[in-house]
């Protein structure tokens, strides 16, 4: 396959869309025969975030992205150094018209200031199966690469399958997380609308547990893959991902080991007891899905007998609609007001108290720290103990 188009319904991320001048790689065909790329993010030494000062904000766009491609690509880079020298930079005698008048070559225009935005040419490297199989063990080499997260996703999907993708509101979290090292160390997290599970894997360099939860068995095997790509990451400190299945729109937790990612009873257990944290990255574009995250959340929170912190990233998305005539961003004010109402919520059950965090910790994955990105948090204190239930609880 050559060229794959993009069809007019189909959103693509703007973490995928901004790769400069990469060649992607097209790793396999999913289940559902969606091509799978696969992209490695860079996660940044405390020396590197010096020298970039004030995080990657500083950095050009092009140097902004870890993937450098493949040595094809590096040769076609060496490639390019030669014709430019051609081009009369590296020493090569000037060309001259047939009157002896210096001919000058152009370069192509450029504009600096623009990401370079290339049309998708994905190169098949093999086709494998959805989990990871024996003879394709992470080698070495990659096991060794503690600096950065191997993340395989599609690109340019439709609105159901946007969890196929890495959005930027998972970075946003991810930086989160690696600056407050101490906060998570040790602790058990639940992730909802997990994606690819990149939140999650950065999480679990640092937590003890990490269910990692979305819907759909395709999305899941994904993220289960991405989670066995990335598991040397998590040796250090014993860290663990689960990726399970939970759904908003459902009232319980899957209990029936017969289905992929269902729930055991003891992990269903354990979810409940020692949760401490919930973090979700960019799961508010559609209103009754965001209906559905904040019953949820309500729901576990109450069953809590612990203080439960929720962390919640969104981008503002700004849309013109001809119902308002103007531009808008109704799944932004649809959250703002869902936050509202839970903070207003009093039910003799638990609090709710809401905060937005400022977003100028460190940068430690490359990407556009936009204005419109945002981190919530909403602290859920129960006020009364109950006893622990033991049935699956509501998802
Ligand atoms: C925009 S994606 C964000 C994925 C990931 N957190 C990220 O930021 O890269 C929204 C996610 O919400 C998930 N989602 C949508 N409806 C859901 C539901 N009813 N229950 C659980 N997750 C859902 C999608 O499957 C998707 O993974």
């Amino acid at each position: 396959m050559d060229q794959i188009t993009f069809h007019h319904d189909t959103v693509l991320s703007d973490v995928h869309l901004l790769l400069p001048n990469t060649r992607h790689l097209m790793t396999r065909l999913n289940n559902v025969g969606q091509p799978v790329f696969i992209s490695k993010f860079k996660i940044l030494s405390d020396a590197e975030r010096r020298d970039n000062c004030d995080g990657v904000r500083g950095l050009k766009e092009t140097e902004k992205y870890e993937d450098k491609g493949t040595e094809e690509d590096k040769c076609l880079g060496d490639k390019q150094r030669e014709d430019t020298d051609k081009d009369g930079e590296g020493g090569v005698e000037p060309l001259l018209d047939e009157d002896g008048d210096l001919d000058v070559t152009h370069r192509p225009k450029r504009d600096l200031g623009e990401i370079s935005r290339e049309s998708v040419c994905p190169v098949i490297l093999h086709q494998s199966e959805s989990v990871l199989g024996d003879d394709e063990e992470v080698d070495e080499d990659e096991k060794n690469s503690k600096d950065a997260i191997k993340i395989e996703h599609t690109m340019a999907t439709p609105l159901e399958d946007v969890g196929k993708q890495v959005w930027r509101g998972a970075f946003l979290l991810a930086d989160f997380i690696l600056s407050e090292p101490d906060t998570f160390s040790g602790a058990t997290v639940l992730e909802l609308g997990a994606g690819t599970g990149v939140t999650s894997i950065v999480m679990s360099t640092l937590a003890k547990t990490v269910y990692c939860t979305d819907v759909g068995v395709d999305l899941l095997s994904m993220c289960e893959r991405n989670v066995s790509l990335n598991r040397h990451l998590m040796e250090p400190t014993g860290g663990d991902v689960k990726v399970r299945q939970l759904d908003w729109l459902q009232h319980d937790l899957c209990t029936d080991a017969d289905e992929e990612f269902s729930w055991t009873e003891e992990e269903v257990a354990d979810m409940f007891d020692n949760t401490r944290f919930i973090i979700a990255a960019d799961v508010c574009y559609d209103d009754e899905l965001t209906d559905g995250l904040f019953r949820t959340l309500y729901k576990l929170c109450s069953s809590f007998n612990r203080t439960c912190t929720v962390y919640i990233s969104i981008e503002k998305r700004m849309n013109f609609t001809l119902r308002h005539l103007d531009v808008s961003c109704e799944a932004y004010d649809h959250f703002r007001h869902c936050l509202s109402q839970l903070q207003d919520l009093q039910d003799g059950c638990c609090s709710f108290t809401v905060t937005q965090l400022q977003t100028d910790f460190s940068q430690f994955l490359l990407y556009e720290r936009i204005e419109h990105l945002e981190l919530w948090k909403v602290t859920s204190v129960p006020l009364h103990h109950h006893p622990p239930q033991t049935e699956s609880k509501p998802g």
